[in-house]
């Protein structure tokens, strides 16, 4: 298991470094793991005067899966748009084809008060999202800046997504669903998009191959209030980059917070890189407060999805439900009874119950 640690940066040092210990719980068992360290995001700006790097590039594509922290941070929001950190983000999950964003949105039993909904409506809860990654908006060529017609200022950006990219990202949908619940939800915005009537289209006829998931088309923001209504309806949700981006952090609210969501990010061949969905969190940084649980579950996924280590997984699954179970807690997913713990304090606890 080759394994290409980027810390990324705010947080990421401290939230990766809580993953990297349970890593190295698992090597001193004599699991075949070895790490290599890179920079990413502004960090890599710092040390290479690029968010990507050509150095960060190699060890990527040596690797067999990746560890992302998060990137981002006041230092550099007034950099030139191609030189931020989040360029990086979208530079290594474009340059590395990692189409498939897999956002699983569940609900400890242990964090029912976390969430920002009645307990009725969110226990039990088990989504999976699966965002298209590596197209959409986020990538459409042209864009950028112009004077119009008017000779005002104006910005622009294409969004589009050919057949062989909605197919591929539809297949992973119809795959997981099968595996799950066999419900699938498409999300689009048929209702005013070119871009999406043909998502539309393309999904429903692959649902002829897949005749024992039941699948069903949602436009974006029905399913933003569906969400948040009634959110166990959904089992699988499948939809293009920017509604995913969108969706998966609103899903996120519903599993108490955003520091408990891990992520996968995959390509053809199930190589892949692993991140929580929350960002940088510049205002805690080095403050021995950030949530690791995100990133020590994104490592999880990675056993599971890379490494098909279902067993590894288990155990990590299961180490910080029991450390749930036990009450600590930090600050993000705190309530009156609970054991307040430093970031340190829960990878402590996680290691030590694997
Ligand atoms: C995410 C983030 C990124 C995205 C940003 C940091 C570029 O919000 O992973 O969801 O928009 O994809
Ligand atoms: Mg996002």
């Amino acid at each position: 298991m080759k394994i290409l640690i980027l810390p990324g940066d705010g947080i990421g040092s401290e939230i990766v470094g809580q993953a990297v210990r349970v890593l190295e719980k698992f090597k001193s068992e004599g699991v075949p793991i070895t790490l290599s360290h890179g920079h990413l995001g502004g960090a890599a700006y710092d040390a290479h005067g690029h968010p990507y790097p050509e150095a960060t590039q190699q060890l990527a594509r040596d690797a067999d899966a990746i560890l992302l922290g998060c990137v981002g941070g006041p230092n550099y929001d007034t950099l030139p748009r191609a030189l931020r950190p989040e360029q990086g983000l979208l530079g290594i999950r474009k340059d590395l084809k990692l189409f498939a964003n897999l956002r699983p949105a569940m609900l400890f039993p242990e964090l029912v008060a976390s969430s920002s909904l009645k307990p009725e409506i969110v226990s039990g809860l088990d989504i999976m999202i699966i965002r298209e990654l590596t197209g959409d908006i986020y990538f459409g060529q042209p864009r950028g800046r112009r004077t119009n017609a008017a000779g005002e200022d104006e910005g622009f950006d294409t969004m589009h997504y050919a057949r062989s990219e909605i197919e591929r990202i539809a297949r992973v949908g119809f795959e997981a669903a099968m595996k799950r619940g066999k419900k699938l939800c498409s999300v689009d915005k048929a209702n005013v998009l070119d871009t999406s009537i043909l998502w539309r289209e393309v999904v429903t006829e692959m649902g002829k191959h897949y005749p024992e998931v039941q699948l069903s088309h949602m436009y974006v923001d029905n399913a933003a209030m569906q969400l948040i209504r009634a959110p166990k309806q959904f089992d699988v949700i499948v939809t293009g980059n920017i509604f995913g981006d969108i969706l998966s952090d609103e899903a996120s609210m519903l599993a108490g917070s955003i520091g408990m969501l891990p992520s996968a990010s995959l390509d053809a061949n199930n190589k892949g890189m692993y991140e929580p969905i929350h960002g940088s969190a510049p205002d805690i940084a080095g403050m021995d407060k950030a949530n690791p649980l995100a990133t020590i579950l994104s490592l999880s996924m990675m056993m599971r999805y890379t490494f098909g280590r279902d067993d590894l997984a288990a155990r990590i699954d299961a180490a910080v439900r029991s450390v749930l179970a036990s009450g600590k807690r930090t600050g993000d997913i705190a309530d009156i009874n609970c054991q307040l713990v430093g970031t340190k304090a829960m990878g402590d606890a996680v290691v030590s119950a694997i």
